[in-house]
């Protein structure tokens, strides 16, 4: 090449081409100013778009079969959700990955933490639910879990569905321990003790609880044990129309309340949404004989022998279910 550029003739040719060439790249360099903002996108997309409506179609064919249970998973990319597939292999299960984009279920924005994804899958499924939905989290251990070893799977495997047919409506809770026996005083609560005091869900509770029930007269008091993980039945879900779902994940998508008070708004409003009371803290012995089969234990009003205990901290040790909170080794007999 360098040898060829010496005849005259063709450096002249050589030196046009160049100039061409440089004009042509300015030219596209200009539009690419304002390209790459829209022109990647429906190259990328296309494909995915093509199999999410491959994915759709099946799935539909799949609902007509008019589930009795379906799990509703709320999960983030870090979560390892493989134990529902690994224990629970022939639930029919939902798995959102609210921080995913891509995952075949998730949501309009990673925004209200467990919260978006329930309300999603009740909008999205409304017209086609099964007869019964639990709506969970997506570790298996987690410290709030009402099991003696945090294990959600025993929640679930136990889980007497006839008791949620019978009441609609069902907290995969039982311990009093945060939540009940009574957890916000809306109307006192709004205000704060002082300037200084962190703003908590309690402060706000009033102001969203008036905007997203206006139809419910502010409670005095509000109870649930914690955590926002329920079951509900398809006739709960339905006895409010899907606008009202909509519409709370509207007030989610705009409020410019942080998650951690957003979501902890709908974690004390779930069992009022399902038309249960706003104290709604059933005895821990008629609880966890209703709700996992748990019967004739010896049980306080808050809690029962043998089962939940409050953990001292909230991320639970690391080795956990086999190895505790000192390092020592558990006997933990459940599978893993
Ligand atoms: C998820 O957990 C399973 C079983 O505990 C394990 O086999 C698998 O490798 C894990 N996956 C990831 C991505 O960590
Ligand atoms: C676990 O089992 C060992 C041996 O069977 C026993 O010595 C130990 O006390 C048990 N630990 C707990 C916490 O139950």
């Amino acid at each position: 090449m360098v040898a060829s550029l010496r005849s005259p003739r063709r450096l002249l040719v050589a030196t046009f081409l160049v100039i061409a060439l440089f004009l042509i790249l300015a030219r596209h360099g200009r539009e690419y100013v304002v390209g790459p903002a829209q022109a990647p996108a429906p190259a990328t997309l296309h494909p995915e778009h093509e199999h999410e409506h491959g994915g759709e179609s099946h799935i539909v064919v799949e609902q007509k079969q008019d589930h009795e249970l379906e799990l509703v998973v709320a999960s983030v990319k870090a979560e390892n959700t493989s134990w529902f597939d690994t224990y629970l292999p022939d639930w029919h299960k939902n798995i959102y990955v609210a921080d995913d984009p891509h995952a075949p279920l998730t949501v309009p924005r990673n925004k209200g933490r467990e919260a978006m994804v329930y309300l999603t899958y009740i909008i999205d499924r409304y017209d086609d639910l099964p007869q019964n939905v639990l709506f969970v989290h997506a570790s298996r251990f987690a410290w709030h879990n009402d099991d003696p070893d945090y294990d959600a799977l025993p929640t679930l495997r136990h889980f007497r569905l006839p008791y949620l047919r019978a009441t609609g409506y069902v907290n995969l809770r039982c311990v009093w321990v945060i939540g009940c026996p009574g957890e916000i005083r809306p109307a006192i609560d709004e205000t704060k003790k002082d300037e200084a005091e962190k703003i908590q869900a309690k402060h706000i509770y009033k102001e969203a609880f008036e905007e997203l029930l206006p139809e419910v007269p502010l409670p005095e008091l509000v109870a649930v044990s914690c955590c926002s993980q329920f079951g509900v039945t398809r006739e709960t879900l339905r006895s409010r129309p899907r606008e009202d779902y909509i519409r709370y994940r509207e007030w989610l998508l705009a409020t410019p309340l942080d998650d951690a008070l957003n979501g902890r708004v709908f974690e004390f409003a779930w069992h009022i949404i399902f038309g249960k009371e706003a104290v709604h803290c059933p005895s821990a012995a008629e609880c966890y004989c209703n709700v996992f089969g748990f019967c004739d234990i010896p049980c306080s009003d808050d809690s029962c022998t043998g089962r939940y205990t409050l953990p001292p901290f909230s991320s639970l040790p690391k080795g956990w279910p086999l190895v505790g909170w000192q390092e020592e080794e558990r006997n933990f007999t459940g599978p893993l």
